[in-house]
C-alpha cells in the first residue's frame, strides 16, 4: 500500500484483516512509527481495532522504504492528489513520485492498483509507462468511496467495486477478484469498466453529491428570502424516490479533503480537454457553497445587533463534519476565522479535532468542552453537528451564556426545544 493516509492507513489495515499480508509504505516517519505501534494517525471510528488485530496476525506492517514493495503480488497507490496552489487543478507530484520510485520493484506479472482520485488521463500515462518498463506487468483503476468516519465499513462492505481495466487485461481483473474476494463474496456490485470511465466514476460521483447539497442550499437561499423552511422542503422532495432525501441537509455546505477539490479538478481537466463549456455548473456549485459561509458570518452579525466586534463567540465544531478530525477546508473554522477577523471573541470547541483545528488555526481560541465555550457567551454557533452537541440540553446551556442566542449553521437542533427553553434560534434557510 503505498501511502498510508486515510485512504492507504485504512485499505492497508482492511486488506490484513481479510486475510492478506500487506505492508503499508509512507515517507512520514512519525506515520509510519505510529501505525506501527498500532495507533491511526488520524481519527477514524473502528479503525485502531481494525490495526490492532491485523498487527496481532503479523500480516501487517508499515515500513518507510519503498523498497519493502518488493516481492508484493499487488501494489496499491493510495497518495494523496490536493489541489494545486492557487490554480483548481489537482497537483500529481506524489502520485508521479510514488510511481516513479515504486516502478523499480516491480516485477512481471505484478498488478498496480490506482486508488488516488486523479485526472482522467492519469492512469493510461501510467499505464504505458509501466508496459515499457517492466514488461508484463499491468496497471488497473480501482476508485475508492470511502467516506470519512465510516471508512472502515466502507473499505470493508463498499457500495460498489469498480475496475478500470486496460483493454482486455482480465489478469488484473482474476488478481483484484481475489484481494476482494470477501466483499464480492457478500454480493457487492462490480463494474467492469475502461480506464477513462473507472477514474471518471469517482469524480462524476463526488460532483454529483456536491451539486445536491448546493442545490438543497440554493433552496436554503430562496428559503431564506421567501419566509420558506429548507429542511421541510428537503423532506418533502426527498420522499420522491427519484430525488431520495440523502445529501440534502441545508446548511454550511460541504468541505474536506475530497469534494471541494475533486469539483475545481474535474473543471479544470475538462478546460484542458476542451470540454470548458460542459462543467461550468461546478463553478455554480462550489460558489453557491462558499457564499453559505459568508451568510452564516452575516447572520451572526444580525443576532448580535448589527456587528460581532468584541462579543463572544462560542463555536460547537471544527472538523468539516463529525466523526472526523479532519479541518481542511472545513466550513466551521472558516466561519469561525471570518468573525476573528471582525474582531469577535470566538472561542472553539471540537470533541476530536482541537489538535489538527490549532495546527492551522492558531488564531482562534480552542477550549476543551462545552461548557468552557459556551461560558458568558453572546451567541452560540452549532458549525459542526457532532452527536454531543445535539443532545445538548437546552435549559442547561441557557443557564452559562450571557445571551440565550444560538445558530444552527447545520440545521440540526429542534427550533421548538430551544426557543421553548427562551433561546433566540436561527438555522440556515429556515424560519
Ligand atoms: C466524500 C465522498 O462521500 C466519498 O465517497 C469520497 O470517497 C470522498 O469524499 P467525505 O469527504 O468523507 O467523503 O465526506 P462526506 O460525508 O461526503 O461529506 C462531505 C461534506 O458535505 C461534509 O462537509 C458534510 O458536512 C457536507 N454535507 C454532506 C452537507 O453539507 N450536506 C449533506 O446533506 C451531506
Amino acid at each position: 500500500m503505498i501511502g498510508c493516509g486515510y485512504l492507504g492507513a485504512v485499505h492497508a489495515a482492511c486488506m490484513a484483516d481479510v486475510g492478506h499480508e500487506v505492508v503499508g509504505i509512507d515517507v512520514d516517519p512519525e506515520r509510519v512509527d505510529l501505525l506501527e505501534r498500532g495507533e491511526p494517525p488520524f481519527y477514524e471510528p473502528g479503525l485502531p481495532e481494525v490495526l490492532t488485530r491485523a498487527r496481532a496476525t503479523g500480516r501487517l506492517r508499515f515500513s518507510t522504504k519503498m523498497s519493502d514493495a518488493a516481492g508484493a503480488r499487488v501494489h496499491f497507490l493510495c497518495v494523496g492528489t490536493p489541489q494545486k496552489a492557487g490554480e483548481n487543478a489537482a497537483d500529481l507530484t506524489f502520485v508521479d513520485e510514488a510511481f516513479a520510485e515504486l516502478i523499480a520493484h516491480v516485477r512481471p506479472g505484478d498488478v498496480v492498483v490506482g486508488k488516488s482520485t486523479v485526472p482522467v488521463g492519469t492512469a493510461e500515462r501510467l499505464s504505458e509507462a509501466l508496459r515499457t518498463a517492466v514488461p508484463g506487468a499491468r496497471l488497473v483503476w480501482n476508485p475508492e468511496f470511502l467516506r470519512e468516519g465510516f471508512a472502515v465499513k466502507d473499505t470493508l462492505h463498499p457500495d460498489r467495486l469498480v475496475y478500470g481495466l486496460d483493454d482486455d487485461d482480465t489478469t488484473s481483473q482474476a488478481v483484484l477478484d481475489e484481494v476482494y474476494a470477501a466483499p464480492l463474496a457478500e454480493g457487492t456490485p462490480l463494474v467492469v469498466t475502461d480506464q477513462a470511465t473507472a477514474q471518471l466514476v469517482k469524480v462524476a460521483a463526488n460532483s454529483f453529491l456536491a451539486t445536491k447539497i448546493s442545490f438543497i442550499n440554493a433552496m436554503a437561499e430562496l428559503c431564506e428570502v421567501a419566509g420558506g423552511d429548507v429542511s421541510a422542503l428537503a423532506d418533502a422532495i426527498g420522499h420522491d424516490a427519484r430525488i431520495g432525501r440523502k445529501f440534502l441537509n441545508a446548511g454550511l455546505g460541504f468541505g474536506g479533503g475530497c469534494l471541494p477539490k475533486d469539483i475545481r479538478a474535474f473543471m479544470a481537466r475538462a478546460g484542458e480537454l476542451g470540454a470548458d463549456q460542459t462543467l461550468t455548473f461546478l463553478r455554480e456549485v462550489d460558489s453557491i457553497n462558499l457564499r453559505r459561509r459568508e451568510r452564516a458570518a452575516e447572520v451572526a452579525r444580525e443576532m448580535l445587533d448589527g456587528s460581532v466586534s468584541g462579543r463572544r463567540i462560542a463555536v460547537l465544531g471544527a472538523a468539516f463534519k463529525p466523526n472526523s478530525d479532519d479541518v481542511r477546508d472545513s466550513p466551521a473554522l472558516d466561519v469561525a476565522r471570518r468573525l476573528h477577523q471582525h474582531g469577535a471573541e470566538v472561542r472553539v470547541t471540537d470533541p476530536q479535532a482541537l489538535r489538527t483545528a490549532a495546527r492551522t488555526y492558531g488564531e482562534l481560541t480552542f477550549v476543551g468542552d462545552v461548557e468552557d465555550a459556551v461560558a458568558g457567551a453572546d451567541l452560540v454557533m452549532l458549525l459542526t453537528e457532532w452527536p454531543l452537541y445535539l443532545g445538548l440540553d437546552p435549559a442547561r446551556v441557557a443557564g452559562l451564556v450571557a445571551e440565550p442566542r444560538i445558530f444552527d449553521g447545520r440545521n440540526a437542533l429542534d427550533p421548538q426545544a430551544w426557543r421553548g427553553a427562551g433561546w433566540t434560534y436561527r438555522g440556515l434557510g429556515r424560519s
